[in-house]
This record gives structure tokens, sequence and C-alpha cells, in this order.
């Protein structure tokens, strides 16, 4: 693209600011500019102008769970469908890595933040560990596919490299990059990180199918057989990753996806929460949960709307490869992001100055056939890190790993 072009595309999505520096760089910086504003998309970003349009939701009712005393009869059934799914390599484990964990601001991909007390221990580290328990047990190791974006890719392999990829064997470990979106003040402008670059963030983690296609991964998938995909976030440090009893209640089930949910603690609680939407299976996030919804009972007379996710869903592949085109609503959210001041000079801001835009992972669950809806147990399996401290914190995922007897 060159600069007459590049103005052309600015002036019509109204970005002209993306040049203030331009004349004041040097070929090689004019060059990647030129390069960058011809990769973005910048028809996302008029989404900011009308966020309300964007969150309009179809009509919401319940969709059943299988909750834990019907799991606990069938437990062992279930969990030998999952084991012979794995021994047979139909299973793998997707991390989400992707995200840049602003709210626990530390410098360093999350996964590398130690949670040990008297002992290293990262959080990539104690996800190896859980995932052990299962593999030692199936006889087989899972493929694990571990999604980074540009901003923290090189360190997170060298990480993984440094630790001896915590004992795992390094020929079944991939990684591939997400997509980056451009982000920009309140009015939807995009913001500038460098005088010769956009200002840009992860796309959120719901490209991770789309993403793993582009980087060149499919034919791996089918060259192992890989018929489900174990998605799970980055900062749960109790995540049960490839549970073969959740993967062989999916699979029994005959869903083409499974979600695990947990018992929400009470009926405002902020979590999305697993439902039908158009007769479909959706996930309606709290802030859309209306005061009807909320109170809503069940023919139980239990809560209609009670079973909140916890970001770890198995999808099929074969499901995953007919939704791969389908367009994800896009999700406009407030951060805090690292941009240059009037002046020019780096501004790291304390407090939210802009929007990032998203797709995320939970409205895939909306393009699927079936869901299945699978209950665990809170203080087993969900121990968020997305704060320093209070909720969701470092301090109460510790307390929790404790609880579990994780020595830290
Ligand atoms: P979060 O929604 O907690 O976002 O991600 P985040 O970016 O990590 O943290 P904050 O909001 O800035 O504090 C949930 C999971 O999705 C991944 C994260 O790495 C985490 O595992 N994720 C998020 C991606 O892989 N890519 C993204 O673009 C965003």
């Amino acid at each position: 693209m060159n600069l007459e072009e590049a103005k052309a595309k600015l002036e019509k999505y109204g970005q002209m600011q993306v040049l203030k520096y331009y004349d004041e760089l040097d070929d090689a910086s004019k060059e990647a500019l030129l390069a960058q504003i011809e990769k973005t998309d910048m028809s996302i970003l008029a989404g900011c102008g009308n966020k309300e349009e964007l969150s309009k939701r179809g009509v919401i009712s319940p969709l059943d769970c299988m909750e834990i005393p019907e799991i606990k009869e069938h437990e062992k059934e279930y969990e030998a469908a999952g084991l012979e799914a794995i021994k047979q390599g139909k299973v793998a484990a997707l991390l989400l890595a992707g995200g840049m964990g602003t709210r626990l601001g530390s410098d360093n991909p999350k996964g590398m933040y130690n949670v040990g007390k008297t002992r290293d221990l990262y959080i990539f580290e104690c996800l190896i560990n859980n995932l052990r328990e299962v593999t030692d047990k199936a006889g087989a190791f899972v493929h694990i596919y571990v999604m980074t974006s540009e901003k923290n890719n090189d360190t997170t392999i060298a990480f993984f490299k440094e630790k001896n990829f915590f004992g795992y064997p390094e020929d079944h470990i991939h990684f591939f990059m997400q997509a980056m979106a451009a982000a920009t003040d309140y009015n939807g402008k995009i913001y500038l990180e460098e005088k010769g670059r956009m200002a840009t963030s992860p796309n959120g983690n719901g490209g991770w199918f789309v993403s793993l296609v582009n980087a060149g991964l499919l034919d791996h998938v089918h060259a192992n057989g890989i018929e489900w995909f174990n998605v799970f976030a980055v900062d749960n440090v109790l995540q049960r990753i490839a549970d073969p009893v959740f993967v062989g209640a999916t699979i029994t089930k005959k869903c083409t996806v499974g979600a695990k949910v947990v018992r929400k603690a009470a009926p405002d609680e902020k979590v999305g929460v697993i439902c039908l939407e158009d007769g479909k299976p959706s996930i309606v996030e709290y802030y859309d949960l209306t005061e009807d919804l909320m109170n809503a009972k069940n023919e139980k007379g239990d809560p209609a709307y009670n079973f909140g996710v916890i970001l770890n869903y198995l999808f099929a592949t074969e499901q995953l490869e007919r939704i791969l085109n389908g367009a994800l609503p896009l999700h406009i959210v407030e951060k805090k992001i690292p941009c240059l001041d009037e002046n020019g000079e780096l501004f790291k801001p304390e407090s939210p100055n802009g929007y990032k835009y998203e797709n995320l992972v939970l409205d895939m669950i909306h393009q699927c056939d079936s869901c299945l809806p699978f209950e665990v147990e809170r203080d087993r399996e969900f121990a968020p890190i997305k704060n320093k401290t209070g909720v969701d914190s470092v301090e109460s995922a510790q307390a929790l790993l404790e609880k579990n007897g994780v020595v830290l």
C-alpha cells in the first residue's frame, strides 16, 4: 500500500490521526506503518458508536444441565469412554494464552506468573501438571496447541523451552499466534503506540480455530485424527484438562460441544450463564441477564439459569470446520491501552482509556448444534487469576490450590 492509498483508507474511516508523525519516520518505519494500515480491519471500529445495537439478544430459554449426581451415577462409563478417546489420540488440548492479562498487570505472559510460596510454581506448570494426571492414567499424551499473540509469542515459547516444557514431550506442544485488532479511544479513533505503529491488542479468544487454521495446523489435526478440542483459559490453575469423564459424557450424549459449568453462588453472580437462545445453545453474559431471567424457576423449582461457564469447552472438530466461516458478534471492551500522549510520549494508563474489539469463544457455542452443560465442583475446578488482589486473584487461587492439596 502506498501513502496515497493509505490516506484514502484512513480518510474513509476517519483515522487520519494515524499519520500524525509519518513525516518524522525513517523509510523502514514508514513502510511498516503503511503495511499495518493495509492489513488492519477498520470497518469494525464504527461499532463503538452503536454498542447497544451489537448486544441485542434473541429469545432466552433454559437448557438442562448434567448435574453432579447424574455424573456420579455414570462416572465409570463416561470415564472409560473418555479414556478410550484419549488413548486413540482423538482429544487435543487448546490453551488460550493470547490475552494481555491487563487486570493482573504483569508485563510477562500470564502463564509465567509464579504462584508458588516456598518453591517456584508457574501457572503454565500447574496446567501441565493437571493434564499429566490424565495422560498418566490414559497411558498416552495429548497434543497441546497453545494460542499466543504477537505481543507474547516469543516470550511464551522461550519460557517453555527454558523450563524444558515442564517435562511434557516437546513434540506434543504446538504454538500458533492469533490475530490482532486496532485499539481506540472512546470515540473509535485508533491510538498510536509508537510514532510509526498503531496500538493493537489481541482480537479476543473467539478467533482461535480460524487462527489455528490460518497457521496451517489443520493438516496436523487431521493427520493425528483429532476429533475433539478441549479449549481452556490459561488463568484457571485448577483447570481439569481433557477430563475423561467430561469427554466421555459429551461423546455419549452425542453433543457437538460440551461446556463445564458451576452452580451459581447467587442469582446475580457475575458469570455467563448457559441457556438456549432462539432454540440454540448459548451463553448470556451476566450484564444481559434481566431480573426476570435471574429469578425464573424451572419445573423442579430451581433457578432456571443457575449454571455459569468457566471457560472450559469441548468442541467436536467436525462442528468447528462447519462453523469456520460464520461471523461471530463483536464485543467492544473498555481496557487500559498504552498509547502516545499529545506530546508523543508513551503513556501507560492506570485505568481504562479506550476500547478493544474482540470476538469471544463463548459466542461459538451459539453456532453449535447441541451442547452438554456439565456441572463441576467449583472449589475443585475453578480458581481463576484475573486480578492482583481480592476476587479471582493470586491469593484466592493460592488458597484454592492449597485446599486441593497442591504444595505451594
Ligand atoms: P480474559 O478475558 O481474562 O482476558 O481472557 P485477558 O486479556 O487475559 O485479561 P484482561 O481482561 O486483560 O485482564 C480469558 C482467556 O482468554 C485468553 C486469555 O489468555 C485467557 O486464557 N485470551 C483472551 C486470548 O487467548 N486471546 C485474547 O485476545 C483474549
